[in-house]
């Protein structure tokens, strides 16, 4: 097809209102059983569903199993469809509810603004959340996001992305919550509850290895069994057991030469047999390939039907069922798993309102800011820069749009917040043009530092003109640089060097001002060649719909910053395991856009194309430390306004590892820290894995002793033979650190050997 039915598609696409493109003890044997009560409660549902599939006829079953696109599928039911990512009709003679699907894990997303004037609470990205390393942030943003997706009438949030963060130019990464399993599991566990806590469905998505943009749906990952149970899908499964999400979403990629949403290693092995999971498979949209094959690999149910090449589970599932080519037996758990799901979640019992009901837009504002604010991170404090000092009289802020906003990232997750969009930027050309608009927040950092300023001249200037900013930077006390990169769910960026020339800025600004501030909003990690000439550095991430207020508040030391680097941020490309996104090089530019864009992908056939991850389970970090290199900034990172001390180490080890020690605030300021368990075995050539963290609020003076206990599955290694995670025993190095590159406080412990079920 050419490149005319291909535009026109992707038209069709973002004007059909388009789019959504638019523990467990450690002692031999197998442990880490579900609790009894949890395993009751999903016995329980599946019964209930199981008792409702026996009433369905066979069409009711197959139309439960295939889900509309609403840009695409208008007239195709008699129910209201509401511009969003999924519809799909309940039964009502049996209670079933009818389904309505919304993106995802920032908000309540209103893509290309589909629904005109809808807004919604856009929270800081997922990476500034994973910075926070605070479970109970996590939980809250997903109480409030999930809160106003159940009073816009969705039972399904297609939240709880939780891809681990490979690549640092994955165009992605600001949805995710970085680069550590165990961090990355936890928060996306605790998001997960929040959204089911408002009775309505949380998903796990993408499952798995969805790490890069680039050729999203033609490419195979490819990796070894135990490496990626120690890593991709370990974060999975933390995520699982500490959110318990209705439904798992399954990614476009293949795995190992089989779709994600068609892998029988994946779905039937890993998720369903070996975790036990109750609830239902959803493909990723236009993720399906397949009937039988997909269908007795796993998959449960179709999503947005129309982005595939076939309706898949519609006729040709009914067709495949009378033939035998999908078992009764399968098609009946099919939908079973579907209803458990539900009814799990609490949405049969608590329906969605019939009508949309009004929201409590501050006070939902105030659980974003929290998130920001939790979430900066200070990189760098020379001479204590900051925070402003109350004397600085004349404060210069230069570029980034800081006069109107705060950036967000684009693509499916993308919410029109509230306040609305002060810039808007279509994109002309690429995979997400579609679907995705270069969009700000209406949260100004001028004048939030302005209000907590009053006595200070604080001006503007857009940046463009690079020598009258470092013209306004020399006659002021102090400037502050706004940089950013924006990036997109369906592309990559072709490097982490921030664009548009603002290394060249930043550089101008700190030559003509020695008191200069960089303030960066971006996706991920970004390179930063003026490092040594700019003596702050604040990481604001996407910091989400009141993010001004919240840089504000950390630059003037309202609030201190506690942020940590869930990702690590390189010192130079060449560190990085891919310096550039795989395949980007390979494919033409229309080519790019139909292998990263669903809308455009079932029109083609494109090659697929391998990517490896020879880094294995050394993700992030660990392939630091496996290399030898040293980072610009470590993962785990980030300074603060007081001091933090740790001392009194003790570690215990037998059965389980337990670090206790004191956390101290040395400093004059209250502030949150957040200590870190790195771990190895003595001997190995493995690297340390963050094995516990915990943020802790400290007055200035106080101690705090607390004790941290490894997750066993860290001490372990996965063993294919067993198979299940096994820990040898013997002696372990433990660190207690600011950083995955501290050392400065180690102890051994000594561990009994144990095994763990997989
Ligand atoms: C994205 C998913 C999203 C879905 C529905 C896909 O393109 O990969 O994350 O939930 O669209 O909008």
């Amino acid at each position: 097809m050419g490149k005319k039915s291909l535009h026109n598609r992707s038209l069709l696409k973002a004007l059909g209102a388009g789019a959504s493109l638019a523990l467990v003890v450690a002692t031999p044997g197998p442990l880490l059983a579900r609790p009894a009560s949890v395993a009751a409660a999903a016995q329980g549902a599946r019964a209930r569903a199981d008792a409702l599939v026996a009433r369905l006829t066979l069409d009711e079953k197959i139309a439960l199993l295939h889900g509309l696109f609403p840009p695409m599928a208008a007239g195709k039911t008699a129910n209201e469809l509401i511009p969003s990512a999924g519809h799909i009709d309940g039964i009502p003679r049996l209670g079933i509810p009818l389904v309505r699907e919304t993106d995802a894990s920032l908000g309540v997303a209103n893509q290309v603004e589909q629904r005109k004037g809808d807004v919604a609470t856009a929270l800081p990205s997922g990476l500034a959340t994973a910075a926070t390393f605070d479970p109970e942030i996590a939980r809250a943003g997903g109480v409030m996001i999930g809160s106003e997706a159940r009073a816009k009438r969705f039972n399904v949030m297609l939240a709880g992305g939780v891809n681990l963060t490979r690549d640092p130019w994955n165009g992605r990464n600001f949805e995710y919550l970085g680069e550590d399993p165990l961090l990355a599991g936890e928060l996306a566990g605790a998001h997960i509850a929040g959204v089911q806590s408002n009775n309505i469905v949380s998903t796990v998505k993408h499952f798995a290895l969805n790490a890069q943009e680039t050729g999203r749906m033609v490419l195979d990952a490819r990796i070894g069994e135990a490496a990626l149970r120690m890593s991709d899908l370990l974060a999975f499964q933390i995520a699982i057991e500490r959110g318990r999400p209705g439904s798992v979403m399954c990614a476009y990629n293949k795995v190992n030469g089989d779709w994600a949403c068609e892998n029988a290693f994946l779905l039937n092995k890993v998720l369903k047999q070996d975790w036990n999971y109750p609830g239902w498979v959803m493909s990723d949209w236009g993720g399906v390939h397949s009937t039988a094959k997909a269908a007795n690999a796993g998959l449960d149910q179709q999503s947005g039907q129309e982005l595939d090449k076939a309706i898949y589970f519609g006729d040709a599932l009914k067709a495949d069922v009378g033939a035998g080519r999908v078992p009764q037996g399968r098609l009946d758990d099919m939908v079973a798993r579907y209803l458990t799901g539900l009814i799990s979640a609490g949405v049969f019992d608590h329906p969605v309102p019939a009508r949309a009901q009004p929201i409590p837009y501050s006070r939902n504002a105030a659980v974003a800011q929290r998130a920001a604010e939790a979430g900066i991170v200070l990189l760098k404090n020379n001479g204590n820069l900051l925070p402003l000092a109350a004397s600085a009289r004349r404060i210069v802020l230069i570029g980034g749009n800081a006069d109107v906003g705060v950036l967000s990232g684009g693509g499916s997750s993308q919410v029109r917040s509230v306040g609305g969009a002060p810039i808007e930027i279509p994109l002309t050309s690429g995979a997400a043009a579609s679907f995705a608009r270069v969009t700000y927040h209406a949260s100004s950092p001028l004048r939030a530092l302005r209000a907590a300023l009053p006595r200070a001249s604080v001006t503007y200037v857009d940046g463009r003109n690079v020598a009258a900013a470092a013209a306004a930077a020399r006659t002021a006390d102090l400037a502050i640089v706004f940089a950013t990169q924006w990036t997109t769910e369906a592309q990559d960026v072709p490097n982490i060097a921030l664009p548009d020339g603002q290394d060249a800025l930043i550089a101008a600004v700190a030559a003509a001002q020695p008191r200069t501030v960089a303030v960066l909003e971006t996706g991920g990690p970004v390179l930063m060649p003026w490092i040594d000439a700019v003596p702050a550095v604040v990481q604001a991430w996407y910091p989400g719909q009141r993010g001004g207020e919240a840089i504000a508040n950390i630059l003037t030391g309202r609030v201190n910053p506690s942020g940590r680097l869930p990702i690590t941020f390189p010192a130079a490309a060449a560190q990085m395991v891919r310096p550039t996104p795989v395949g980007l090089d390979r494919l033409t530019s229309l080519e790019a856009q139909a292998a990263a864009n669903p809308a455009n992908s079932s029109q083609y056939e494109l090659p697929t194309f391998p990517v490896d991850y020879p880094e294995g389970a050394d993700v992030g970090y660990r392939w630091y430390e496996r290399t030898g290199q040293r980072p610009l900034f470590a993962f785990g990172h980030g300074l603060s306004y007081t001091r933090f001390a740790y001392r009194n180490l003790r570690v215990s080890g037998g059965d389980r590892l337990r670090v206790t020690f004191d956390v101290v605030n040395a400093g004059r300021v209250a502030g949150a820290d957040v200590p870190q368990v790195y771990v190895a075995r003595e001997g190995a050539t493995v690297p340390m894995r963050l094995a516990a963290f915990q943020r802790v609020t400290l007055k200035p003076g106080e101690t705090r002793r607390i004790t941290l206990t490894a997750e066993p599955r860290i001490l372990a290694d996965y063993d294919t033979a067993l198979p299940g995670w096994r820990i040898a025993g013997g002696r372990y190095r433990v660190a207690v650190a600011r950083d995955a590159a501290d050392r400065s406080l180690t102890a051994t412990a000594v561990l009994s050997p144990a095994t763990m079920k997989p």
